[in-house]
């Protein structure tokens, strides 16, 4: 890499970051590891040493992570709230010691505690009263959260013993891995209530305990946050006058005062000790009620911790041993296919069961053939499972050595494993599919998924797995099939579901409520506009905004039936690919017939006019782009040029015919608009047109 080219990789591994920093702290949904993630920031400092005229100030090894959010009030730390320096290897965790040793001599000793997987919290104590609980924020400052605080039963709100007037104390807010599945699981169960379908509400959940206490710790409703069971560690006492010598008693005098301190610490008096404690804690931590991420090992004595002091960022008489994420060997049994609802396969490495933190793991994700590929998998093969953030876990590496002699590579499948039709894969992607989409089962039950969703037909009280059931059970094959269910087909209808990730069987059944929830939503359904049924048909490349195009522009069901393939790109943005996707969708019979029947039943199969809204076509072939603000929003104006006729776009061109300016709008449009000659005119002009 030449200079410039590795500068611009500086600053997009800072950008990377920074965007992951705020997905951890701020979403509380990170997608990459911790490990993953210290690799990264491991590689940025490299870079920086390297380079230190390029370092950025707000680069995410300067400044701590975090950043406030923005419905607390703000509050300031007394004492910065720092993070600490990390390492995953005793080659390292012996420097940091020698590095100790050489600033304070061998006359100390070290506390080493579980590093709690949770999220930091700084509490205030005025004459034994919590007064204010802060988040970490950006180190500096935090979220004022002490309402939400106060609902943690393990944290006190009125001190006893022999306290300190006035002090302030910091230690981890976390959930217990049960608590952690049961709300979890509830929480799914609601979605599924709702009708939320079955791949967004894997999106939906919390991915770990950590994300679900960071969550919960923001919520704005303090009552909402009692029901998620919060817990607290405390782990550090500021005080202005010193209360004694070395940390160990502050923790002993804490837990006087009423704090929950952990018992799993430990005075260390040389490094083998440490190492010790984070052997024992590596096996033991899956014993744990709750999530540790590591160990964090700190020198005991304050005058020796003032005599170390800090970096900028980072305390240097402390430090946290943080575990990798664990893996495991295992054998692979066979690797099964499985075809979603567009038809994409997805194959699944199906393990001989073995234990991975804490959990049996019988399954890995492979995501497709490229990554079969790249793993070289064999029948039989033994291979490493890891898990990463994610609740499946994947394979990292195979164990070629252990491979039998004659084993026979994994060939990808050819054919669909549910209907035997050829696969295709498109040119540059990496997924293979099953172009069977009219007949192939996983396929017909994933468009029926889609017909009954929310930005569909919303179709309340039907979710991704009753539909499932309802195909399943021959009671609904296609949309029409919907409208002919009874009450009484509904009530009691049990099924059974598989969970994808263990594989496990649960039964379930439909209630009396939930069938008459499921009949009244059908019902409802009728009143859903044209444009949103057409959407729901499910046709390929029909998405919301294609759908809507074809419902304003054909107005009924029957004269898009009767466009040829020029009629429909000809309407605007429309290309010949969609248009041959919908002459493709109506020239199937079958689909010819769902849909008769789904007019004999009363869906709107076109457009119903808003009587309000004026309509004209004064603006027949003109294109408009409307920029700033006006005294009716945006979109109504927007309706409004569509109503009459005109045509709506996003970019400024030589073939725009005018530019409706309002308030606020952007210089650089101005001066385009000027550059190209486009007429600028006002909302009143507009009006007047039409
Ligand atoms: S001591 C100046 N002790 O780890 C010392 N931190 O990466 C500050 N953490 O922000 C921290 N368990 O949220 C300390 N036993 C423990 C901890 C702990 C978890 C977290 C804490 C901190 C982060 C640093």
């Amino acid at each position: 890499m030449n200079l410039p080219e590795e500068k611009l990789a500086y600053e997009a591994l800072v950008s990377e970051l920074k965007l992951h920093n705020y997905k951890y702290y701020v979403l509380s949904q990170p997608n990459i590891s911790d490990y993953e993630f210290d690799q990264l920031l491991k590689k940025c400092e490299a870079i920086e040493t390297l380079h230190p005229e390029w370092v950025q100030p707000d680069s995410p090894t300067q400044v701590v992570g975090g950043e406030v959010t923005k419905n607390f009030e703000q509050v300031k730390h007394a004492y910065p709230m720092m993070s600490l320096g990390n390492t995953y290897s005793a080659e390292e965790l012996g420097e940091f010691d020698q590095r100790v040793r050489k600033a304070i001599g061998d006359d100390f000793t070290y506390v080493c505690e579980l590093k709690f997987d949770g999220l930091a919290i700084s509490i205030s104590y005025e004459n034994g009263k919590m007064i204010r609980a802060v988040t970490r924020g950006d180190g500096t400052q935090g979220d004022d959260v002490t309402a939400n605080v106060k609902t943690i039963r393990s944290i006190p709100q009125q001190l006893h013993g022999n306290f300190p007037a006035s002090f302030d104390i910091r230690g981890e807010i976390f959930m217990h891995k049960k608590t952690f599945e049961r709300l979890n699981e509830s929480l799914k169960k609601e979605l599924i209530e709702q009708g939320v379908d079955e791949d967004k509400i894997a999106e939906r959940l919390y991915k770990n305990p950590r994300n679900f206490a960071s969550g919960s710790l923001k919520m704005q409703d303090s009552k909402e946050v009692a029901k998620r069971s919060l817990d607290a560690f405390l782990y550090f006492v500021y005080t202005k006058e010193n209360i004694c010598e070395t940390h160990s008693e502050s923790l002993t005098l804490a837990e006087s005062w009423g704090f929950q301190v952990s018992d799993h610490y430990q005075e260390c008096a040389n490094l083998a000790e440490v190492l010790a404690f984070i052997n024992k804690y590596e096996s033991e931590r899956h014993k744990l009620s709750y999530e540790i991420d590591g160990v964090v090992i700190k020198v005991n004595q304050y005058k020796h911790q003032e005599d170390l002091g800090f970096t900028a960022k980072i305390p240097k008489w402390a430090i946290s041993y943080k575990y990798k994420a664990e893996s495991a060997l295992s054998q692979l049994l066979s690797v099964s296919y499985q075809v979603g609802r567009t038809g994409a396969i997805t194959p699944v490495a199906n393990l001989k069961p073995v234990q991975l933190a804490g959990t049996t793991v019988k399954r890995a994700s492979l995501y497709n053939a490229d990554e079969i590929e790249r793993l070289d998998l064999h029948e039989l093969d033994w291979v490493h499972v890891e898990k990463g953030g994610e609740i499946i876990p994947k394979i990292t590496s195979v164990n070629a050595a252990k491979r039998d002699l004659f084993a026979q590579k994994i060939n990808y499948i050819s054919a669909c494993p549910e209907c035997g039709t050829q696969l295709i894969r498109k040119e540059g992607e990496v997924v293979h599919y099953c172009p069977n989409d009219s007949h192939c089962k996983p396929q017909l039950i994933g468009r029926l998924e889609h017909f009954v969703s929310r930005k569909a037909m919303n179709i309340d009280g039907l979710g991704a797995e009753t539909v499932a059931a309802l195909f399943q059970n021959n009671l609904v094959r296609t949309y029409a099939d919907l409208y002919t269910l009874t009450y009484e087909q509904l009530n009691g209808l049990s099924f059974e579901l598989e969970e994808s990730e263990t594989g496990k069987i649960k039964k379930r059944s439909i209630k009396e409520k939930g069938a008459e929830n499921i009949i009244q939503g059908i019902a409802l359904s009728k009143a859903v506009p044209f444009e949103r049924v057409l959407f729901a048909l499910g046709i390929r490349m029909v998405g919301e905004t294609v759908a809507k195009k074809l419902a304003q522009h054909f107005e009924n069901v029957a004269n898009l039936m009767q466009a040829n393939a020029e009629q429909i790109a000809a309407v605007h943005e429309i290309g010949e690919k969609i248009a041959e996707n919908v002459l493709r969708f109506f020239s199937d019979e079958e689909n010819i017939a769902v849909i008769n029947r789904l007019q004999s039943y009363g869906l709107n199969l076109h457009v119903q006019y808003d009587p309000s809204i004026q309509r004209s076509d004064a603006l027949a072939g003109k294109s408009f782009l409307v920029s700033g603000t006006f005294s009716m929003s945006r979109d109504d104006l927007k309706k409004l040029i569509e109503n009459n006729g005109g045509r709506n776009v996003s970019a400024i061109s030589k073939s725009l015919d005018y530019l409706i300016a309002g308030d606020k709008m952007g210089p650089e449009k101005l001066k385009k608009a000027a550059e190209l000659n486009i007429p600028l005119i006002s909302e009143q002009d507009f009006l007047a047109m039409i």
